[in-house]
C-alpha cells in the first residue's frame, strides 16, 4: 500500500515547516516559569529539527540581575529538564543557547527600554535589530504599560503594508478579567499596533490534536455529512485535570475554572468543533468562523444560567491514591472562599446547523484522570427491528476525539455478538496518534512560537473573539451574582463533579461520559 500524505501549507510558512527571515524574540518575564518550562524547550525543539531563522537572538528580559553567561546555564538548564525530547545533544543545545542574551531591567522603567533598544541595535543585521517578537509572559497587569514603553524606545511601530521590517506582541492568556477590561486592554494595545500585529495565545490551539478537530471535519465526507442537528443527538466537551490549584491559590481566587479555563480552552474547542467551513484556510476566514459561532450562542439570561450553569469546589479527597486538601484549605485561599473550580454549562447554539442540540461543557481541578475531549453523540435508529428481538438497548453511536493525553479518535457502533442468537454489543474502531505517527508530537508553544515568528495568526485568539467570550462568561457571572456554593455543588477531590452536575443533563435524559485512562 502506498502511505500517501498531503501536506497543506500555511499561509506565511512557505515551505510549511518554517520561519524564513531572521528576528530576535525578546521575552519579557525571563525568569518565569513560563518561560523556563515552555518557552525555551519549545524553542529548542524548532532550533534542533530546522525550524527556526538561520539567524535569531533571544534576550530575555527581567528585573532580576544576571549575567547572559548565568541565563544560558539556566536555560540550558531548563532544556534538559524539561525538554520532551530524552536524549539532548550538548553540542546543540550549547549552540542554541549561544544565542541567548539577558536585559536586565524594571519594566516600568524607561530606562530598561532606551538600554534595550541600544543592545538590539547592537545586533547588526537590521532584520535581527528590527524584525521583533515581543512576548509578553508577565502579569496582565503590566501588558498595557510595556507596549507604551517599547512605542516610547521607538522599538514597536504601527506597521504599513509596505514596511520591510516587522514587529509583533505576543500575549499570554489571561486577557482581561472580563468584557469591559478586555476591551480597555484591547484599545491599550491597539493605539500602538496594528490588530494583525497582536497574537493573543491560547495554548490549547496549539496543541496538534486541537487542530485536527478542523482538519478532521473538514478534509472527511462521511463525518462532515452528519456533522449536524439531524444525526447529532448532544455534543459533550470535558476538560479534567488532576491536579489542584497549587501553588496559585491567590490567582485562583480572582479567576476561578469559569475564567481560567471555560473563557478561553473550552470556548475555542466548541467553536472549533462547531462552526461553520471557512471559504479557506486563511487566519481571518477561520477566525470569522469562531466568531459568528460565539456570536450564536444563545444569551445566558440569569434563569437560563440558574438551569443550565453549575458550579463545584473540591473538598479533601484522593486522587490516584493521593491524598489531597480541599481548594478552602490551599495557600492563599479565603477559607469561606465560594470560587468554583469546577464548571459544567449546557450551551445551545442557535444557528440553523444546531438548533435544539445542546452542548455540555465542563472542566475542573481534582477530577480523577487528566484528560481532555470531545465526544459526539449520535442519536439513535429506529429500535424496531431488534425489539422484536427483546434487545431495547441499543447503544447509539458515538464519536470520540481524545485531545490529550492518548490522543485519538474513537467510534462506537454496535457489533453482533458471535454465536447463535441475536445480541448486540458496543465496540470501538480506533486511532491513536502514536500508532499512526510514532511518538513526535510537538508541544503546544512550538507551533505557537513558529507561527508568531512566521506571522501567521490562525491560531491566535482576535479582539472580538477574545471580547465575545468574555461577553458568554461574565453574563453567567453576573448570573452567579455572588450566591454562595450550595451543598451540591461540592465534591470530593478524585471523583467526577458535584452531585449538581449530574442534575444538569438529567432532564434531557443524558448522562456525562467520563474519559477513561488509556482508551483502547
Ligand atoms: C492553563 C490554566 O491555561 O491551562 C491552568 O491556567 C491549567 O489552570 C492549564 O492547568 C491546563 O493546560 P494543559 O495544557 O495542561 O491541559
Amino acid at each position: 500500500m502506498v502511505d500517501s500524505s498531503t501536506t497543506i501549507t500555511l499561509p506565511g510558512l512557505e515551505d510549511g515547516r518554517r520561519a524564513d527571515e531572521p528576528c530576535t524574540i525578546v521575552i519579557f518575564g525571563a525568569s518565569g516559569d513560563l518561560t523556563a518550562r515552555k518557552l525555551i524547550p519549545a524553542l529548542y525543539h524548532l532550533y534542533t529539527e530546522g525550524q527556526m531563522p538561520e539567524s535569531f537572538r533571544v534576550i530575555g528580559v527581567a528585573r532580576r540581575e544576571k549575567t547572559d553567561e548565568s541565563w544560558r546555564a539556566e536555560m540550558r538548564a531548563g532544556v534538559e529538564t524539561y525538554s520532551r525530547t530524552h536524549q539532548v545533544d550538548d553540542a546543540q543545545r550549547d549552540a542554541f543557547a549561544a544565542n541567548f542574551e539577558y536585559h536586565p531591567g524594571d519594566l516600568t522603567d524607561a530606562d530598561t527600554y532606551v538600554a534595550l533598544a541600544k543592545r538590539l541595535a547592537g545586533l547588526g543585521d537590521p532584520c535581527l535589530v528590527n524584525n521583533l517578537v515581543f512576548y509578553l509572559a508577565i502579569s496582565p497587569s503590566l501588558f498595557g504599560e510595556v507596549v507604551d514603553q517599547l512605542h516610547t524606545a521607538g522599538l514597536l511601530h504601527r506597521m504599513g503594508e509596505d514596511d520591510e521590517h516587522w514587529q509583533r506582541v505576543v500575549v499570554e492568556k489571561p486577557f482581561g478579567h472580563n468584557l469591559q477590561s478586555a476591551h480597555v486592554l484591547n484599545n491599550h494595545l491597539l493605539r500602538h499596533v496594528r490588530e494583525r500585529q497582536i497574537f493573543r495565545i491560547d495554548h490549547y490551539l496549539g496543541k496538534e490534536t486541537v487542530q485536527n478537530i478542523m482538519m478532521f471535519r473538514f478534509s472527511n465526507a462521511i463525518f462532515e455529512q452528519l456533522w449536524n442537528r439531524e444525526a447529532i443527538e448532544h455534543v459533550q466537551i470535558t476538560v479534567s485535570e488532576d491536579i489542584g490549584v497549587g501553588g496559585r491559590g491567590g490567582y485562583f481566587e480572582e479567576a476561578g475554572t469559569l475564567r481560567d479555563m471555560t473563557q478561553n480552552h473550552l470556548l475555542q474547542i466548541l467553536s472549533l468543533v462547531a462552526m461553520e467551513p471557512p471559504p479557506s484556510l486563511a487566519a481571518e476566514d477561520i477566525r470569522n468562523e469562531k466568531v459568528k459561532l460565539l456570536k450564536s450562542i444563545r444569551p445566558m439570561t440569569p434563569e437560563a444560567v440558574a438551569t443550565n450553569v453549575v458550579r463545584g469546589q473540591y473538598f479533601a479527597g484522593t486522587v490516584n491514591g493521593d491524598s489531597r486538601e480541599g481548594y478552602r484549605q490551599e495557600e492563599r485561599v479565603n477559607p469561606e472562599s465560594n470560587v468554583e473550580t469546577y464548571t459544567a454549562l449546557k450551551l445551545f447554539i442557535d444557528n440553523w446547523r444546531w438548533s435544539g442540540v445542546p452542548f455540555y461543557l465542563r472542566t475542573g481541578k481534582n477530577l480523577p484522570l487528566r484528560a481532555s475531549e470531545v465526544r459526539v453523540q449520535f442519536r439513535p435508529t429506529p429500535n424496531v427491528l431488534f425489539a422484536a428481538q427483546g434487545h431495547l438497548d441499543l447503544h447509539a453511536n458515538a464519536l470520540t476525539l481524545r485531545l490529550q493525553p492518548d490522543e485519538g479518535i474513537f467510534l462506537r457502533f454496535n457489533g453482533k455478538v458471535p454465536g447463535n442468537s441475536i445480541e448486540t454489543r458496543p465496540v470501538r474502531m480506533h486511532f491513536g496518534y502514536d500508532a499512526e505517527f510514532g511518538a513526535y508530537t510537538p508541544e503546544a508553544y512550538e507551533r505557537l512560537l513558529l507561527e508568531a515568528m512566521a506571522g501567521d495568526a490562525t491560531l491566535f485568539i482576535r479582539r472580538d473573539e477574545v471580547e465575545t467570550a468574555w461577553q458568554i462568561v461574565d453574563a453567567i457571572r453576573e448570573g452567579w451574582g455572588g450566591m454562595p456554593l450550595s451543598n451540591r455543588e461540592f465534591y470530593a477531590a478524585g471523583t467526577w463533579g458535584p452531585v449538581a452536575a449530574d442534575d444538569l443533563l438529567e432532564p434531557d435524559g443524558h448522562k456525562w461520559h467520563n474519559p477513561k485512562p488509556a482508551e483502547r
